[in-house]
């Protein structure tokens, strides 16, 4: 019996430490978050479309198989365990993941860590996404942040809500793969477009809603920003798949979409950071450090970087999404993708690991513990 004596004095020291650090005032500022904005697409999902009538779903086994918080049931994320967002929250002192604005929890107090209004299959432009019938865009998604923001002023008074809204809160915004793959570049559905629009003027379409998107943000006082670019799209396994490349091919159009896509964003924060005072927009380059993993995934401890851990079709399991019917593999944490579309924890793992504390190669120009502490 002792030693549980031991470890419970253990314990109790700990405590002691942690609470005392967070009664002093600049140590703590630096120790945590505030709170957590999430909007984006099913790289950031956390069970909003669980609400929703729609074809994009993850809360189906084995999706979240990983997940320690659900005991391996599924959430809705669309991965085996946590999401970037989720992790970066983790890394940043955030003490519980921000809860889907859809969700009935997403009420009263628990809305001051954060809410998270991403959602699977959405996108910059309303009509991306649109087979999958409903998935919230991110027009809605900030009409929903606007209705967030009302009653965080009721919860905390206006004055309180401006300066933690403005000082302790981060938002990042994770979007833009689903304009190129569940619009631009689908076979049928939006033929049209590709051959109406060209890249160039399809882009620019996207950084002008993009810019409208963010600034509207800013309105309702975001300051902290962190936008993801759209990661190597032409390396997913459903690309791969579709356009029956080999192991270390990619897709070249899909990627340089992504690319002269990517190039755009950046100049966009950079206009935004002089125009909007007071604000912070961090770049998270994903494009990149996907693009690491994917190159160098023996050095990471990966054993392949082309086939889906959870999916099925073709060489790289990479058309039907991830089901209870899927072939699963035994080896989750040696597959860079989780399924056609999405990272596997163990690649969010590196991913936010980069963003939290990384160089400016990855996220620039400061990391988001930099951020955190502006
Ligand atoms: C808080 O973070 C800032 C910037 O990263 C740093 O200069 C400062 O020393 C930190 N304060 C404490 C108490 O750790
Ligand atoms: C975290 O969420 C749980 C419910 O899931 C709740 O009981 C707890 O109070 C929350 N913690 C904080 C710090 O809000
Ligand atoms: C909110 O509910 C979701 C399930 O919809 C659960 O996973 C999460 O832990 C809950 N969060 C809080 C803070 O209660
Ligand atoms: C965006 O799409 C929604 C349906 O998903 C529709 O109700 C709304 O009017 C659209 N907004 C614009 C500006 O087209
Ligand atoms: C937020 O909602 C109010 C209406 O409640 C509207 O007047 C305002 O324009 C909205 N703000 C933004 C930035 O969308």
């Amino acid at each position: 019996m002792a030693w549980i004596a031991f470890d419970f004095n253990i314990v109790v020291f700990f405590v002691f430490i942690v609470m005392n650090q967070s009664y002093h005032g600049d140590a703590a500022k630096n120790d945590s978050l505030g709170a957590s904005f999430i909007f984006g697409d099913s790289l950031v999902d956390a069970g909003n479309n669980n609400y929703l009538s729609t074809l994009s779903r993850a809360n189906m086994t084995p999706n979240g198989i990983d997940f320690q918080a659900s005991g391996g049931n599924p959430t809705g994320r669309f991965t085996n365990g946590r999401t970037i967002a989720d992790i970066v929250g983790e890394k940043l002192g955030q003490p519980n993941y921000s809860v889907p604005f859809l969700a009935p929890n997403a009420t009263g107090k628990a809305i001051l860590h954060g809410v998270n209004y991403a959602s699977g299959g959405g996108g910059i432009l309303n009509a991306t996404g649109s087979i999958f019938v409903n998935r919230l865009g991110m027009d809605i998604q900030i009409d929903y942040f606007n209705i967030t923001r009302k009653e965080i002023d009721k919860l905390l008074g206006k004055s309180r809500a401006r300066e933690f809204i403005m000082k302790e809160s981060m938002f990042s915004v994770t979007v833009g793969s689903n304009d190129f793959l569940n619009n631009y570049l689908l076979p049928l559905v939006s033929i049209g477009v590709r051959v109406s629009e060209s890249p160039d003027a399809f882009i620019d379409d996207m950084i002008n809603h993009f810019r409208g998107q963010l600034t509207r943000l800013y309105r309702l006082d975001a300051r902290k920003f962190v936008v993801a670019n759209v990661g190597p799209i032409g390396c997913i396994p459903y690309q791969k798949t579709i356009n029956q490349l080999g192991q270390n091919e990619c897709s070249d159009l899909a990627n340089k979409l992504a690319v002269q896509y990517n190039t755009r964003l950046k100049d966009l924060l950079a206009e935004l950071n002089d125009n909007l005072p007071g604000s912070t927009f961090v770049l998270a380059s994903v494009y990149d450090v996907v693009m690491e993993l994917i190159t160098n995934y023996g050095k990471y401890g990966f054993r392949t970087a082309s086939v889906a851990c959870c999916g099925n079709g073709g060489q790289y399991a990479g058309i039907i999404p991830c089901g209870p019917t899927s072939s699963l593999c035994s080896d989750r944490y040696k597959h860079v993708f989780w399924d056609p579309y999405h990272p596997s924890e163990a690649s969010n793992l590196i991913i936010a690991d980069q963003l939290v504390d990384g160089d400016t190669r990855f996220i620039s120009p400061m990391n988001l513990r930099q951020l955190r502490d502006l």
